[in-house]
């Protein structure tokens, strides 16, 4: 059971044909093992609906013929995956050697304490009571000479400090003021 309190999430009753022709077209992509396609259908599920809920480790396993377990054991093991939904401002900071050199366990424990995100939520994710925010560790983001990095969305930053994340919290703010004015 990954998260037997989640209910069914909008979509995932009856998925699209959208979604059902990018599944297919993954496990087209591994005619020797469908088990292969596993991770990747994974990732398509967690892109659609942000995390993996009981029923996608349900469906998949399924879809290849697998016992539950077999996804579960993926699940619970790789930590880009997520059993809860992140916040709706997810910053992943880099830990590897040099940011780690650089500060970045520091800045990951100034992001949590600077947004509340103090509800773990496996694999080391941490997201605020309301679900606004949360942050997590990642392995090397390729830009270890601008240490310590850290993404936001897909945007990568460099050097980043805990006055990159003001900029980023203020100008998420003025982008939603925007939207509601
Ligand atoms: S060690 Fe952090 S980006 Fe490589």
């Amino acid at each position: 059971m990954v998260a037997p309190e989640q209910p069914l999430l909008p979509g995932e009753e009856v998925l699209g044909p959208e979604f059902e022709r990018k599944a297919e077209e993954i496990i087209g992509q591994y005619p020797a093992s469908r088990r292969s396609a596993s991770l990747p259908l994974l990732h398509l599920w967690q892109e659609e609906f942000g995390f993996l809920s009981e029923r996608a480790v349900e469906w998949i396993s399924t879809k290849l013929g697998l016992k539950p377990i077999h996804i579960l054991e993926l699940v619970t093991f790789y930590p880009m995956l997520h059993v809860r939904p992140s916040g709706r401002i997810n910053f992943k900071v880099c830990r590897t050697l040099s940011c780690a050199l650089a500060g970045s366990h520091e800045l990951f424990a100034q992001i949590r304490a600077r947004c509340g995100a103090t509800v773990a939520a496996g694999h080391g994710i941490y997201v605020s009571p309301d679900g606004s925010y949360s942050v997590e560790f990642v392995e090397c983001l390729a830009a270890c000479g601008s240490a310590p990095a850290m993404m936001v969305d897909e945007e990568e930053f460099e050097r980043a400090t805990i006055d990159t994340v003001e900029r980023i919290l203020a100008e998420s703010r003025e982008k939603e003021a925007a939207q509601g004015a």
